[in-house]
């Protein structure tokens, strides 16, 4: 780590109120990431408890990047009231981030407060994943490293100056639009507002791109997750009160009727206490529960177990977790103070040798956000006003809940060599190494596809589930987002009988199944299966994900981010190289969708469109809303219905285009992180003069993928 001191914490006073102004210290962290700090920073940041080490050669192998303003002129100023970051904005300039925001996507003119909530309303900012980390279109991206409750206007304050012009009389006429007329200048900043603080880090992560910018931001914090293989089949949750018996019978179900599923998950009831959590099996449901994993991992069904951190009175490990928790209790359980290591231990040990060693793949982390108003209008969780041995506070704590979570459990994998695909209601900045999945309660679909786009500026996996719904259309449009997200999720915590048999939820739990339930069925195995044969692509863009920082998920603007039709685009996304997906809703039979320079495929129909402009599409409900781009090759695998360890996909090449093309399949045991130790190949996939040929290299042993045949689509 290089230090240098800039202006090296140097004070001024400045204005009439006494703020003081301070440019601090500036410390080149890695290759074009940078950290500004002064004053007492805070014992409890996003950073501070990052887990991965920046994955430095990465960092080093990114474009050198280029700032559009001087480093110095990031304003940071200490008052009574806490903090004040000012970064310079340029009139043109688009910002995107502040975590998984739900109601904006270009965030620039507005009002953002990224706190951390399970019924994100009114577009204020609340949201399940409150990074106070934002990039631009100008290539770079700024990371507040704070936990407190913090304000960003993106451009949407004016300063009184003594340039200020000053308006002598007031023009124009009566109307009411008249008089709502300014000449107001928004400032050429953005502001942060951080009270409380008395000091602060900010991190400046440099592009030279916006995707660059992204990029370090996810290499900084250990590079981007890569997740079992198998979670990225189909994960299907069962009814919160369903036994033993019923799951097994669901299994019986999924594989008699071909329908692809690789995790099964059970809802609360599977614990002899819930709300809150024992995490003691409950016998009467699950009378052999090791069993049980084993009989459902010789049906090659991973088990995912769903709780919260709350830990109640009947739990085991209640008292020794009782003086390291905070002094509020959730549902009449403890909170665990997470950010003490002991507390950690106490909770991850119990995790393991009850769970993890005897086989349960992975847990549904629930309720470690917050609420102000929930869905059944009660509100819950800790106050903000809560102290907890460590120092940490109620605020602190809630910023931090679901992110040192997820570093509890998946540490626990991490330990034992085991990879796992997680579910996580809450998450925060330096999160991009955890595979663990967003999800929300909250069921707009229109929100639901753009935060796959937002999750792509936050470093965070997101997973738009499908539970009932309103109609048979409805149903077949959320499930088709589902497949081109990063995990396909059917909810079920309510539902007696899959929402395909029965998208009504009182009709599906009476067990009245629909007239067209076999045809919906179908259907939907058609849509998983495409599912299934996108797995290898899929994991090849989370292993460029893991090793270079590019999301899988992404909105266009980070491939395009000199095309202007891609800023305000909150509809449309590229799922790793070659697809650009452009779901549709409930309200829509057609849509319109941008293609940007060059020549997409409609995959549905094979015909060709030239980029750089608008189409209006009208797939049906079986056909995916996808273009593939001219140039690349997408290999697809037939299908299996889970996957194993020992699964090798055939696969088909399609190349788009007649020009040459290459693409690379990440190859590995996808289940352990042997990868880390070099164990793993890159499949070359090499398109030339109308010739197809593979070169593998790496030090991996087996094979996973067979490739069987090329076919161009032109
Ligand atoms: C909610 C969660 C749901 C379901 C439910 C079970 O908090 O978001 O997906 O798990 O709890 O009680």
């Amino acid at each position: 780590m290089k230090k240098y001191s800039f202006i090296s914490a140097v004070t001024c006073l400045l204005f009439q109120i006494g703020i003081m102004c301070a440019y601090g210290q500036t410390t080149q962290m890695a290759a074009g990431v940078t950290k500004i700090s002064t004053g007492e920073i805070d014992q409890f940041t996003p950073y501070g408890f990052c887990s991965e080490p920046p994955a430095k050669a990465a960092l080093d192998k990114l474009p050198s990047g280029k700032l559009p303003f001087n480093m110095a002129d990031i304003r940071i100023s200490i008052n009574k009231r806490g903090v004040v970051v000012e970064v310079p904005l340029d009139p043109s300039e688009q910002l995107y981030g502040f975590g998984l925001q739900i109601g904006s996507f270009n965030q620039r003119g507005l009002k953002k407060r990224p706190i951390v909530n399970d019924n994100p309303l009114n577009d204020l900012g609340y949201t399940h994943g409150p990074a106070t980390f934002y990039v631009s279109n100008k290539g770079y991206g700024i990371l507040i490293n704070t936990a407190r409750y913090t304000t960003f206007y993106c451009g949407s304050t004016a300063r009184l100056t003594n340039n200020n012009a000053v308006s002598a009389e007031v023009k124009g006429g009566n109307s009411v639009e008249e008089l709502y007329k300014s000449d107001h200048k928004a400032s050429g900043y953005v502001t942060a507002d951080i009270p409380g603080a008395k000091g602060i880090e900010v991190f400046v992560f440099e592009g030279p791109d916006l995707k660059n910018a992204m990029q370090r931001y996810n290499l900084f914090g250990g590079g981007g997750a890569l997740p079992a293989i198998w979670g990225l089949g189909v994960k299907y949750r069962v009814k919160a009160d369903f036994k033993q018996s019923q799951v097994d019978k669901m299994a019986a179900y999924f594989r008699d009727n071909h329908i692809p599923c690789d995790v099964l998950g059970l809802e609360p009831k599977w614990q002899t206490a819930a709300y809150s959590c024992s995490y003691v099996w409950n016998k009467d449901f699950f009378p052999t529960p090791n069993e049980f994993i084993d009989s459902m991992k010789h049906k090659g069904f991973h088990l995912n177990l769903w709780e919260h951190a709350f830990v109640s009175p009947k739990s085991p490990i209640y008292k020794s977790l009782k003086n390291k928790a905070g002094n509020y209790l959730v549902w009449n359980g403890l909170v665990p103070d997470f950010a003490d290591t002991a507390a950690t231990s106490i909770f991850a040990n119990y995790h393991q040798t009850t769970f993890v060693q005897p086989g349960i793949s992975g847990f549904k982390m629930d309720e470690c956000d917050n609420s102000n108003i929930s869905f059944g209008s009660d509100t819950w969780s800790f106050p903000e006003l809560s102290q907890f041995p460590s120092g940490i506070d109620g605020e602190q704590m809630h910023q931090l809940f679901g992110l040192l979570y997820q570093k509890t459990i998946y540490g626990i994998y991490k330990k034992l060599n085991q990879r796992t695909y997680l579910d996580v209601r809450a998450s925060n900045a330096f999160a991009s190494s955890y595979p663990a999945a967003l999800y929300s309660d909250t069921y707009v679909h229109e929100e639901y596809i753009r935060m796959i786009l937002n999750s792509g500026f936050s470093g965070m996996i997101w997973s738009p589930e499908v539970r009932e719904s309103n109609s048979i259309k409805d149903f077949m449009r959320r499930s088709q987002t589902a497949v081109l997200s990063a995990q396909t999720l059917y909810n079920s915590w309510y539902l007696q009988n899959p929402p395909w048999l029965q998208i009504n939820r009182e009709k599906n739990n009476k067990g009245e199944l629909m007239d067209n339930a076999q045809t919906v069925e179908a259907d939907i195995r058609k849509l998983l299966n495409f599912r299934m044969s996108l797995i290898p692509y899929l994991y090849n863009a989370f292993a460029d994900y893991h090793f270079k920082g590019i999301p899988p998920f992404r909105a266009l603007v980070m491939d395009y981010p000199d095309d202007k039709n891609t800023y305000n685009l909150a509809d449309e996304y590229m799922i790793g190289n070659s697809i650009l997906a452009a779901p549709l809703t409930e309200k829509q039979d057609g849509r319109k969708v941008y293609l940007p320079q060059g020549t997409w495929y409609d995959f549905n129909t094979n015909k060709p469109y030239e980029g750089g402009r608008e189409y209006t599409i009208k797939p049906d409900l079986t056909q995916l809303p996808i273009f593939i781009k001219g140039g690349t090759i997408l290999p697809l695998a037939r299908p299996v219905e889970y996957v194993t360890p020992d699964t090798r996909f055939d696969i088909t090449c399609y190349v788009y285009g007649k020009a040459d093309a290459s693409a690379t399949l990440f190859e590995d045991d996808g289940i352990t992180f042997n990868y880390e130790k070099g164990s793993y190949n890159m499949l070359n996939l090499i398109w030339n003069k109308n010739k197809g040929q593979t070169k593998r290299d790496g030090k991996f042993k087996n094979t996973r993928y067979s490739i069987k045949k090329w076919q161009v689509i032109n």
